[in-house]
């Protein structure tokens, strides 16, 4: 993070379930020479479960030699936690945003100590994810976007190693119904209350950025899909937070909407295939091309193994 804020580029987490996302995203971040991080939620520990996710990233990263990261995804709780880091997870997010303040502090704080006992580090949440639309008055957004003062405090009062911040992303391919906006003040806010409070390069983490490429949703939609309306972060704003003090990207949707879009495609186009290995192989090679695009072209991190 430390390299990736100087340098002015982001990191790319990318959501992990099976063993094609993870070959998929590899070969891009090997290819691009790029750090990367692979996140597993609890939904994601329960469908493949931590031993196997475990076992298929140290493969990953004894293939490649890369800087990989296994981080939790939105730990829910200190269990979800301490499974993790006993499995060998590098880093974990304990995501306390729906609790009030003092219970989040209090309950990522305690994550916090018992993963830096083990030297593993923390991602914790502050304000709650939502999009922007347009009937939504300034007050209401105000209500769930990350109070600045608030951050400093958590900070502190935490000793997390990396914050996620809510600014106007959100989960899932429905982010905004009217035109796209992340307020990117507020980040700026953010970064500099912290830097005066003495958190030099503080990394700020992103939820909810994939950009929903609309190719891709066609390609969806022209197979058989019924994806309407779906609509995420343009590029450039994710570009602007990469050389601000965002130094992790979350992106989710956009590999399922590849991965979805290669198999319609390929069973489309062939109903009389019945190998998973085409039609999941295609879906690795698109996967792929999605994520050394993301590392060229949006989040710069393209060579950070240097
Ligand atoms: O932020 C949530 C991620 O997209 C993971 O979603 O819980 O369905 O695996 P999931
Ligand atoms: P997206 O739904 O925008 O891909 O976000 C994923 C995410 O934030 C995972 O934590
Ligand atoms: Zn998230």
């Amino acid at each position: 993070f430390e390299k990736a804020f100087q340098g002015g580029y982001a990191i790319g987490a990318f959501n992990i379930n099976n063993m094609e996302i993870v070959q998929g995203v590899v070969a891009a971040a090997q290819a691009q020479n790029s750090a990367v991080i692979l996140q597993v939620s609890k939904s994601a520990l329960k469908y493949a479960h931590p031993k196997y996710l475990k076992a298929m990233v140290d493969a990953a990263v004894e293939e490649t030699g890369l800087d990989i990261a296994l981080h939790l995804d939105h730990g829910p709780d200190f269990e979800t936690c301490k499974e993790c880091i006993e499995c060998g997870f590098t880093s974990v997010m304990f995501d306390g945003s729906h609790y009030d303040y003092e219970e989040n502090v209090a309950k990522t704080k305690e994550v916090v100590e018992y993963a830096h006992a083990r030297g593993v580090v923390v991602e914790a949440e502050l304000g709650k994810l939502a999009g922007v639309e347009d009937d939504v008055k300034v007050d209401a957004a105000n209500a769930t976007y990350t109070d600045p003062d608030q951050a400093v405090d958590f900070v502190k009062r935490t000793g997390v190693d990396s914050l996620a911040i809510a600014i106007g992303t959100s989960h899932g391919a429905y982010k905004f119904k009217g035109e796209a906006k992340l307020d990117f003040d507020r980040l700026e806010t953010i970064t500099k209350k912290l830097e005066d409070a003495g958190f030099h390069n503080f990394p700020i983490v992103l939820h909810g950025a994939s950009s929903v490429d609309q190719k891709c949703v066609a390609m969806c939609n022209q197979y058989g899909g019924k994806i309407d309306g779906a609509k995420g972060i343009p590029a450039e704003m994710l570009r602007k937070a990469s050389s601000m003090a965002v130094c992790k990207i979350n992106m989710d949707t956009d590999l399922r909407l590849a991965m979805t879009a290669a198999i319609r495609k390929a069973f489309g186009e062939n109903p009389a295939a019945f190998d998973p290995r085409g039609y999941l192989g295609d879906a690795r090679n698109m996967i792929q091309e999605l994520v050394e695009d993301k590392i060229k072209n949006v989040i710069g991190s393209t060579d950070s193994m240097k």
